[in-house]
Parts: C-alpha cells; structure tokens; sequence
C-alpha cells in the first residue's frame, strides 16, 4: 500500500529553491506536473509548509488550474480543442463520439487508465480543425467516424 503521508522521492530537492514571498504556484505546480506526471497530495504538506499556508489552500489552489492533474495521467491523452475554428468546423460531435465510445467526460479517464479525455485552447495549428492532440501530436482534420474509430482503437489496445 502506498504511504500517503510520506512526500514523493526528489521533492525536497524540486522545491528547494521555493520561498513564500515571491512563489508561482502556477509554475510550481507545472514544475512538480512535469516531474512526476501529476501533483501527488502527498506533495501539498510540504508545498504548503514552503509556501506558509495549509494543505487545504494548495489543494484549492491545485484544482482551480483545470491543466494541473491530481491523480496520475493515462497512457493516451487525448486533447479536444475547443477554439473556434475547431468548433466551427464541428468539434462538438468529435467530442461526443470520443465521449460515448470511451464511457467518459471531458477532464476524466478510463478505469484501467488507456486513456484520458482533456479540453485545451487552440495553439495556432487550426489549419487542421477540427484535431485533437494525442500525447501532444495534433491529430486532423477529423471527421466524427475517424474519431470513432481512433477512440474504439485505443481502448481496445489499451492506450
Ligand atoms: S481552434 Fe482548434 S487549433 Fe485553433
């Protein structure tokens, strides 16, 4: 069982720079994110103690920022973008057809962790809309069955 009050390996030394006066929690979070894949919890004690605050106000802190994760990340995330040359070009049955063959929402995961289903912003690359990134890789233009069958695939092989 993993101990739930003991800080990850490496963090000491991640935060060693930290101080409470001129902290960015943004960028601290996306520092230990990079790391580790996510913010572990076990992490806030010490992020509150270097920071001097409590636990309750880095985890309010934590899910405020919809990219910062608290649990670890699936094998496959796939990013839907919901700028406007995406949506105009019908990114919303995109996304309900990767919804209704994976089994979950936007911000959520599959049980076994294949794969997650992320909203992002439009990064410039609307040239492909409607896309999806795939671990970061732009993916399109899309058409819903493409999307359908790039979701079926994935599930099937587990990520
Ligand atoms: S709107 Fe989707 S990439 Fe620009």
């Amino acid at each position: 069982m993993t101990d739930t009050t003991k800080s990850p390996p490496g963090l000491e030394q991640l935060l060693a720079d930290l101080k409470p006066d001129n902290a960015d929690l943004l960028a601290t979070f996306h520092r230990i994110q990079d790391a580790y894949g996510y913010v572990p919890r076990q992490a806030m004690p010490l992020l509150a103690e270097k920071l001097h605050t409590t636990p309750a106000m880095i985890y309010g802190a934590i899910t405020f920022y919809s990219e910062i994760r608290r649990e670890p990340p699936a094998r496959t995330i796939i990013s839907w973008c919901s700028g406007p040359a995406c949506r105009l070009k019908g990114s919303e049955n995109i996304r309900r057809a990767l919804e209704a063959v994976l089994g979950i929402g936007l911000g959520e995961s599959t049980a076994d962790k294949a794969v997650g289903l992320h909203l992002v912003q439009c990064d410039g690359t609307c040239a492909l809309a409607p896309l999806v990134r795939l671990n970061g890789r732009p993916k399109g233009p899309l058409t819903v069955s493409e999307a359908i069958k790039l979701a079926r695939e994935l599930k099937e092989k587990g990520g």
